[in-house]
């Protein structure tokens, strides 16, 4: 493929619904990808539009709002502001991020929808959907529920059975009901507008398949098996009260499909953005309708068909659009081995960690690309985020850079030594860096950020060793010019750091960059108060201060001598166990919580005659006794007072549960007529004490509530 030469790229990032906050899996799969992609072409020069979002209409949203018993508005008003926070505070550096909700939204996509309508790009079709006549509404998919037809779990949806995972239509549910009210369905006919894939199907076999065999091959690959299963018609639009009404006569009482308006919001935002800015920004046109621009969609795996066959078939059946040239979507993170659940509230929220752990953008930025989900699935666990931070923020790059600013500050009052005579060794890293541009370019450009992060780790690995090899804090005892060399070598690296980092991770390279006063050109926005934390220093260096961008990377003179550099302070700083154990703790007691809500209570047992019942001997006996059994873990062995003078022996499987001592004396209930059981040690039991398990497994002994006499039968 030969690549084209473009004058610009217009970077989308996928909209996210506005029905929760965003979680640690939104960042890995988009957010964090897309936003050192435009910050990597901001760096480089190039003109660069970052659009993203809320999507605030559909089904997710008003499932929320029924669940919080607040209006959809409120729900989205919301998370609008919350989502919205929560990537400005974690540097995403969105030129524009809107709502679907807005004035100009509505108006463009009820514009998009007609001029498809008018030109008799869609068919109408009249079918037979599920509708409830006490609330006069016809239901989607998401807001039925019934018995699932494969595993027969209840209270599966009318798209899935989350129990099974199976994909299903509403027609194949048993017994089908309103999900949100429990009422009856009936079949009612209702008319839609279909969006005729099949149409499109050559046409798009050939730009995919044919056009961009470049694409990530989960990509290509889903891709292909959906055009290999043949497309057919999609409705476009439905029946519900909340969304962007159909713009057409006959049409009361439906709006567009949100996800026929949701990607149709990339290019209303732009248009906001425009025409807010239009110095800035020229026309929305340019950055959606001319060839000359190179549009990238990020996404998440879920999204690739939307994004690769339904909205480019909208795009094409309009006419004048581009197309997008690569949608690089990523596979899905998974939280401490479980699926990152929304509903489940099993996720780590980007609002919550920004409490928990204040100012550590980066460290979080970090270890989602260095797990980034490119290829496979994968698992974020608390572990690994605190061996990453500490191993390698801390003790690589972190500690490179404070020992070569220490020093400097210590032997040459902060300002920059000469160079003198480079050694082999000295050539042989300044060689080894300059190559790192090259290979974080192409990888970057390849879309491989974890690779292109760890690229630039190696430059800080680079220098950590260098200086580490040369030991300048030695070397200074007896030959204080070779030091010059070696620091000014270290203080290049540095610089070049924080080029490379930046980004990656663009708090720290700004922190980084006012230590040594490196100005670079403008890569992306940071909140004020996060990425000026602990530096005021600007005024004394602002004298000497030169503009850097991404082209610099691998020079060797970024600063030069004599330049005075500021205070040093700590670029990272450890992450704490306790740290660590109060985020696992929490994961735990969400899942417990689940577990709790999602108990069902057994199903009762065959009914029994009462004389089967009577069979059975129940009775009080007190605890005389009790220790654990050698060498079996589970039993603890009870000597029991069952009124008879020489008692009874019980063993029972419950030492987990209880320190021996906390049962002796109490007053248990036990089976009497239970046949003997005799374990493998020759231990006999001579019946069974009560107990009751719990929705968790733990276990619970049942006691008498006034003390009566041991041997007393329960009836
Ligand atoms: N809201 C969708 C989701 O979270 C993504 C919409 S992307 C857009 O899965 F293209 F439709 F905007
Ligand atoms: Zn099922």
């Amino acid at each position: 493929m030969k690549q084209k030469n473009y004058k610009r790229t217009t970077v989308t990032a996928a909209l996210p619904y506005a029905n929760g906050p965003v979680h640690i899996g939104h960042l890995a799969g988009v957010y964090v990808p897309a936003d050192i992609y435009a910050r990597y072409l901001r760096l480089k020069g190039r003109e660069v539009l970052f659009v993203c979002g809320s999507d605030e209409h559909g089904v997710p949203v008003t499932i929320r709002a029924k669940k919080e018993g607040c209006t959809v508005q409120d729900v989205v008003d919301r998370y609008h502001g919350i989502i919205k926070k929560s990537f400005a505070d974690f540097g995403i550096s969105f030129d524009i991020y809107s709502r679907t909700t807005s004035k100009t939204h509505h108006q463009f996509a009820a514009d998009f929808f007609k001029k498809l309508y008018d030109e008799g790009k869609f068919v109408e079709i009249t079918s037979e959907q599920f509708y409830d006549e006490e609330t006069h509404q016809f239901l989607t998919d998401r807001n039925i529920k019934g018995e699932c037809p494969r595993c027969h779990a209840e209270g599966a949806y009318g798209d899935q059975c989350e129990k099974c995972g199976a994909t299903l239509s509403p027609e194949e549910l048993i017994n089908p009901v309103n999900a949100i009210n429990g009422n009856p369905l009936v079949k009612k006919a209702t008319k839609h507008w279909y969006l005729p894939l099949d149409q499109y199907q050559g046409w798009l076999e050939d730009w995919i398949l044919k056009g961009h065999p470049e694409w990530r091959s989960n990509v290509y690959g889903q891709c292909k098996s959906w055009l290999d299963g043949g497309l057919k018609p999609r409705a476009v639009t439905r029946d519900l009260d909340w969304g962007i009404p159909v713009p057409v006569e006959g049409a009361e009482g439906k709006v567009l499909y949100v996800w026929f308006d949701a990607p149709i919001g990339y290019i209303s935002n732009t248009k906001e953005l425009c025409e807010k800015e239009p110095e800035k920004w020229g026309t929305w046109q340019q950055w959606w309708q001319d060839d000359e621009t190179r549009l990238i969609h990020f996404i998440g795996k879920d999204n690739i068909v939307f994004h690769c066959i339904v909205f480019p078939a909208m795009l094409k059946a309009h006419g004048d659009y581009i197309l997008p040239d690569n949608v690089p979507a990523n596979e899905f993170l998974n939280l401490e081995g479980n699926k990152i659940s929304t509903s489940k509230n099993y996720a780590v929220w980007l609002n919550e960690y920004l409490e928990e752990l204040p100012n550590r953008q980066d460290e979080l930025r970090y270890v989602l690309t260095a797990n980034a989900p490119e290829t496979k699935d994968n698992d974020f666990t608390w572990a690994d985020f605190q061996a990453r931070c500490n191993n390698e923020l801390v003790a690589v790059y972190g500690n490179f850079v404070n020992r070569a600013l220490q020093l400097t500050q210590k032997y040459y009052n902060g300002i920059v030594p000469e160079c003198g005579e480079p050694t082999d060794t000295d050539k042989a890293t300044l060689a080894e860096f300059a190559s790192v541009k090259d290979n974080v370019e192409k990888l970057i450009e390849g879309f491989k950020f974890r690779e292109a992060q760890k690229e630039a780790m190696n430059l800080a690995r680079i220098g950590n060793k260098y200086i580490a090899d040369e030991e300048p804090w030695k070397v200074i005892k007896t030959d204080p010019e070779r030091v010059k060399t070696v620091i000014y070598i270290s203080l290049q690296l540095t610089a070049n750091l924080a080029i490379a980092f930046e980004p990656f991770l663009p708090f720290s390279s700004a922190k980084l960059r006012e230590m040594i006063g490196l100005q670079i050109v403008d890569s992306g926005q940071l909140t004020v108060d996060s990425c000026h934390a602990d530096c005021d220093q600007q005024s004394t260096l602002n004298s000497q201060l030169s503009t850097v961008n991404w082209e610099d990377l691998g020079k060797t003179d970024l600063l030069p001598a004599g330049k005075q550099l500021g205070k040093p302070s700590l670029l990272f700083s450890k992450i704490e166990d306790e740290t660590i154990k109060f985020q696992t703790d929490k994961l735990e007691a969400t899942i417990k919580a689940n577990e709790a809500a999602n108990a069902t209570v057994a199903p009762v047992k065959e009914t029994v005659a009462f004389d089967d019942f009577t069979k059975l001997d129940i009775r009080v006996a007190t605890v005389l006794e009790c220790e654990r059994v050698p060498k079996m873990k589970k039993l603890l062995k009870f000597k029991l007072d069952d009124g008879t003078p020489k008692g009874r022996t019980i063993v029972s499987g419950i030492a987990q549960w209880y320190e021996p001592e906390q049962l002796v004396g109490k007053q248990v209930l036990f089976i009497a007529n239970l046949a003997p059981r005799e374990f493998k040690n020759g231990l006999v039991s001579e019946g069974m004490i009560l107990s009751a398990e719990n929705y968790d497994g733990s276990i619970s002994v049942t006691t008498v509530e006034k003390p009566v006499k041991g041997g007393s039968q329960v009836c």
